[in-house]
């Protein structure tokens, strides 16, 4: 049994330092092993170019991901966050994922979304797992739009996930029928960490772009049911405990397994 956490908050687009103390806040005193946080949950979402996300992100050494090396080392939990790495001049849409001794991987976003195209590179780290070095508990993580590509959540299972981790900035709600069965095809948890608020840019044709963050994280059992769920507009931590063990046998009746019965030879692509 372990404990896990998500973060519900809204990030200011470009106060960074804000950003975190309000991290911070929400999560003092909470005993937990997981803490999963929004996408760009340090940065804001609404990047125009290049340029922009490249001046907001940040390599290994950065404040940022110190913050959440410590945070991971205080709390002895696995923390994944979203944020804009900085890699040999390049921008990812990036999961950081902070081990309590101090270790950290990096998830960089697979299926990027809508303008996320003009501003990040295409991920390239591809699916992993994690081991939670002091609870038995295998992590993987995929980043909000990857949930629309069953081939995401399918692979992290066939690593031998027992939970996905999915930071997010969800802008619509038809994730929330896609999302449980995510959880549901794979057998394993699927906790949803969304960000609320909107963000409002002036674009370069005149145009304004105002995006409206839904919340509602969530977490899905492994049955794709609703454990519990955050309002769409409320910053609260949500914290719940799970055995992850119960993932691990992926039959549903006498006669079937979800994974042994695949039959990939049919498959495309
Ligand atoms: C999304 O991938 N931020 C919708």
């Amino acid at each position: 049994m372990l404990n896990i956490s998500l973060v519900q908050f809204t990030p200011e687009f470009g106060n960074p330092m804000y950003n975190l103390q309000q991290i911070a806040a929400l999560l003092k005193g909470i005993e937990t092993d997981i803490i999963v946080l929004p996408e760009l949950c340090t940065t804001g979402y609404s990047f125009l170019s290049k340029e922009e996300a490249l001046g907001a992100s940040e390599g290994p050494d950065g404040q940022k991901v110190t913050f959440f090396k410590q945070l991971a080392k205080e709390h002895k939990a696995i923390v994944v966050a979203g944020v804009a790495e900085k890699s040999g001049g390049k921008t990812y849409n990036s999961a950081l994922i902070a081990l309590p001794g101090g270790e950290t991987k990096v998830y960089r976003k697979t299926h990027l979304f809508f303008r996320e195209k003009q501003c990040f590179e295409e991920g390239d780290s591809g699916f992993f797992i994690v081991q939670h070095p002091l609870k038995d508990c295998k992590v993987g993580v995929m980043i909000c739009n990857d949930w629309r590509y069953p081939e995401a959540a399918r692979s992290l299972a066939l690593l031998g996930a027992d939970l996905i981790a999915c930071p997010s900035n969800l802008v619509s709600d038809v994730w929330r029928i896609g999302m449980p069965a995510r959880a549901l095809e794979n057998k394993v948890f699927v906790a949803v960490a969304n960000r609320c608020g909107t963000e409002v840019r002036q674009l370069e044709d005149g145009n304004t772009q105002s995006l409206t963050f839904t919340g509602g994280s969530v977490l899905y059992n492994f049955a794709g049911e609703v454990i519990e769920q955050a309002s769409k507009t409320e910053h609260r931590v949500i914290t719940l405990q799970i055995d992850p063990l119960l993932t691990r046998d992926k039959s549903f009746n006498d006669f079937n397994d979800l994974l042994k019965d695949r039959r990939p030879g049919f498959y495309l692509g």
